[in-house]
């Protein structure tokens, strides 16, 4: 068995609302776990170290979780960006057949070889940054053949890189063009893809875009209904673009986490609040599409939903693998507190996943996945705009320089 033994660092162990700074302290990893967190005066003598790390007073944090991405694609929006700075709306875009649909074109024709190439070139962005989980979600495939293709891909980036990947069918992303009706496509995805991604164990949870250009409310309630029955875990794209209560629909089914949730009403913090859901903020497609309904933070406060924080890395609305550019935005934005966008990324993102007994904190018994930072304070990640300054990162107790 071997012991990793870091001593002579600062921890910051993220709790449910502080960083929880350990400083001069010491983290054992056992068997892929952290066996004990001690100050440096106290590593017990027993200890017998294969490897000892010292890290001469840097920062020892979670790994970063990015929770939302669509990271598996091909295709480039780039004449979308500029379309829309020339007053175009991303609903005429979609309307037009451009959107989520030209990724949809492009990401069929692109052989499984060059959609892992793409993919993984975007996930080693994310190691630089300290990321050990990252979620990918299907929805540029829509047929049973492409989302598989999709998931395929995921899958093995989990295998192959040293990340944790999560995976998600988002299916219901928009109508394919095979479709004329959203209710016949719904009705497809119920009968036949979500059946077999279930068999062949390739989601993690569903997922559902409930907008005026994706899904209805009812639609997302049987696709919903469905997935609940085969016992999968469901996620929602819900109020982006305008208020259809995506998120008290989400907290209806006992959603994981509600995304985007700009729109997101009172009354459906109150239901996100009751049933554990959290709010996923994705503050670069904010951004990028120059939305400027904000989400209601403070509400989420008041009633104690958690935040999380996620790229939202995809072609068209927020072509980003940069997650601590995310974490500034989060504040600078949208007004979260540095801390509070860090806790986004690391205890409430391992929420919006389901994780949070295995990642997401330093505590003993978790998985080992850390990153060690040459930082002087952990907002420091969020303040500064520059390369990350990464020492080494952890994956279940494995490192990488
Ligand atoms: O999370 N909201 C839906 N899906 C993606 C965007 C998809 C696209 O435009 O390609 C999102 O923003
Ligand atoms: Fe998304």
């Amino acid at each position: 068995m071997t012991t990793t033994l870091i001593r002579n660092a600062n921890l910051a162990t993220m709790t449910n609302d502080s960083i929880s700074h350990l400083p001069n302290h010491a983290l054992i990893i056992q068997n892929q776990r952290i066996a004990w967190i001690g100050p440096d005066s106290e590593i017990p003598a027993e200890t017998n170290p294969t490897e000892e790390i010292n890290a001469q007073g840097a920062w020892l944090l979670p790994g970063f979780i990015d929770c939302h991405t669509h990271l598996v694609y091909a295709g480039c929006r780039a004449h979308e960006y500029e379309a829309r700075l020339e007053g175009k709306s991303y609903q005429t875009i979609c309307a037009e057949g451009g959107g989520i649909l030209s990724t949809v074109h492009a990401t069929r024709a692109a052989s499984e070889n060059a959609l892992t190439e793409g993919a993984s070139k975007r996930a080693q962005d994310f190691i630089a940054q300290g990321v050990t989980t990252l979620d990918i979600k299907s929805g540029y495939g829509l047929t049973l053949e492409s989302e598989l293709k999709i998931l395929r891909v995921a899958k093995k980036l989990g295998e192959t890189l040293p990340l944790r990947v999560i995976k998600g069918l988002l299916a219901a992303h928009t109508l394919p063009p095979e479709f004329t009706s959203k209710d016949d496509y719904i009705d497809h995805i119920i009968a036949v893809t979500l059946p077999q991604i279930n068999k062949e164990n390739l989601a993690d949870y569903i997922d559902c875009f409930t907008e005026t250009v994706g899904f209805t409310p009812d639609q997302t309630r049987r696709l919903f209904r469905a997935a609940k029955a085969l016992n999968i875990a469901i996620r929602l794209h819900a109020d982006q673009l305008s208020n259809l209560e995506g998120a008290g629909l989400a907290a209806e089914f006992g959603a994981l986490s509600a995304d985007h949730v700009e729109y997101t009403s009172e009354a459906s913090v109150k239901h996100m609040a009751e049933s554990g859901t959290v709010a996923v903020l994705l503050p670069t497609a904010f951004y990028y599409l120059r939305e400027t309904q904000l989400p209601p933070i403070q509400s989420f406060r008041d009633h104690g939903v958690p935040m999380a924080i996620s790229t939202d890395c995809n072609p068209g609305t927020s072509p980003s693998t940069n997650l601590l550019l995310a974490l500034n935005m989060a504040s600078t934005l949208f007004g979260l507190t540095p801390t509070e966008s860090l806790l986004g990324a690391t205890i409430n993102a391992a929420r919006a996943l389901g994780l949070q007994n295995e990642i997401g904190t330093l505590e003993v018994g978790k998985s080992a996945d850390l990153a060690l930072w040459a930082i002087d304070h952990p907002i420091q990640l969020v303040a500064q705009l520059q390369s990350p300054p990464l020492i080494k990162s952890w994956f279940s107790g494995k490192h990488q320089e």
